[in-house]
C-alpha cells in the first residue's frame, strides 16, 4: 500500500512561523499581565486564533468582552504579520521542496490543511501557492485542531479517504486532529511531544518520499 494524498500542516512543517507566532501571542499575553512560556506555546501550536486568545485569557482568569477579543485578535495578527512579512522562498525549511517535488513525481495529490487564516499569504511568499491540489485554511473551518475537520475536508477536497492519505504536523493538536480523523500521522519535531503520532522525524533534510513511507506503512 502506499499514500494517494498528503495533507500538509503549514506553520511549522513548511516554514517556521511558528516562532512567530510565539512572538506575538507572548508579546500580547505580557501586555494582558499573563506569563506565557513555550510550555504554553505548545499546547497553541495548530490552535485557532481565537482559541488561541481564550487560552490566554483562561490562563489569567480574564473575561473580556467580544469587542475588546476581536481587538487583541488584530493586534496580534498585525504583529505576526509584520514578523512574518520577511518570509521568501529560501525559508521554506529544509527538505520540503524537495519532498514536495518527490510527491508530485509520483503522482501524489498534495493538501493543505492549516489553521491559519494566513495561510494562503504566507504560500505565495514562499512561491508554494499553486504546487497545492487543494488548500483547507482556517478562513473554511468552524472548529479547530484536535477536531479532525480541517483534514476530513482536505481529503475531501482530493477526492480521497482518509486511510489513502498521510497527513504531516508539528504540532500535538494537529497529530490528534490527523488520529481522530483516521489518518496515518508524520510528526515534525520532537519525538516526546508528539507521541501519538504514527511515526516522527526531527525534520525532512535528507528523506524522500519512499524513505517516509517505509517508517510509516511498517509501523
Ligand atoms: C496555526 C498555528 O497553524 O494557525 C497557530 O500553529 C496559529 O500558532 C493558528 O495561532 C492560527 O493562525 P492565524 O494566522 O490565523 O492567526
Ligand atoms: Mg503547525
Amino acid at each position: 500500500m502506499t499514500f494517494k494524498g498528503c495533507l500538509f500542516d503549514l506553520d511549522g512543517v513548511i516554514v517556521d512561523t511558528a516562532s512567530h507566532h510565539f512572538v506575538a501571542w507572548k508579546t500580547l499575553a505580557e501586555e494582558l499581565g499573563v506569563a506565557f512560556d513555550e510550555e504554553d506555546n505548545e499546547q497553541l501550536k495548530g490552535v485557532s486564533r481565537v482559541d488561541s486568545l481564550e487560552f490566554i485569557l483562561q490562563k489569567g482568569n480574564l473575561v473580556l468582552d467580544s469587542n475588546t477579543k476581536l481587538r487583541l485578535m488584530d493586534k496580534k495578527n498585525l504583529h505576526y504579520l509584520g514578523l512574518a512579512d520577511q518570509i521568501q522562498p529560501a525559508d521554506a525549511l529544509p527538505g520540503i521542496v524537495d519532498l514536495i517535488a518527490d510527491l508530485k513525481a509520483a503522482g501524489v495529490r498534495i493538501g493543505l490543511g492549516s489553521s491559519s487564516k494566513n495561510a494562503e499569504q504566507i504560500l505565495s511568499k514562499l512561491n508554494l501557492l499553486a504546487v497545492f491540489d487543494a488548500i483547507v485554511d482556517g478562513n473554511h473551518l468552524t472548529l479547530s485542531k484536535p477536531d479532525p475537520e480541517v483534514f476530513l475536508k482536505g481529503a475531501h477536497a482530493l477526492g480521497l479517504a482518509p486511510e489513502d492519505c498521510l497527513v504531516i504536523e508539528d504540532a500535538i493538536a494537529g497529530v490528534d486532529a490527523g488520529i481522530a480523523g483516521g489518518f496515518q500521522v508524520l510528526g515534525v519535531g520532537d519525538a516526546n511531544e508528539l507521541k501519538r503520532a504514527h511515526a516522527v522525524v526531527p525534520g525532512f533534510g535528507g528523506l524522500n518520499w519512499d524513505e517516509i513511507q517505509n517508517l510509516l506503512l511498517h509501523k
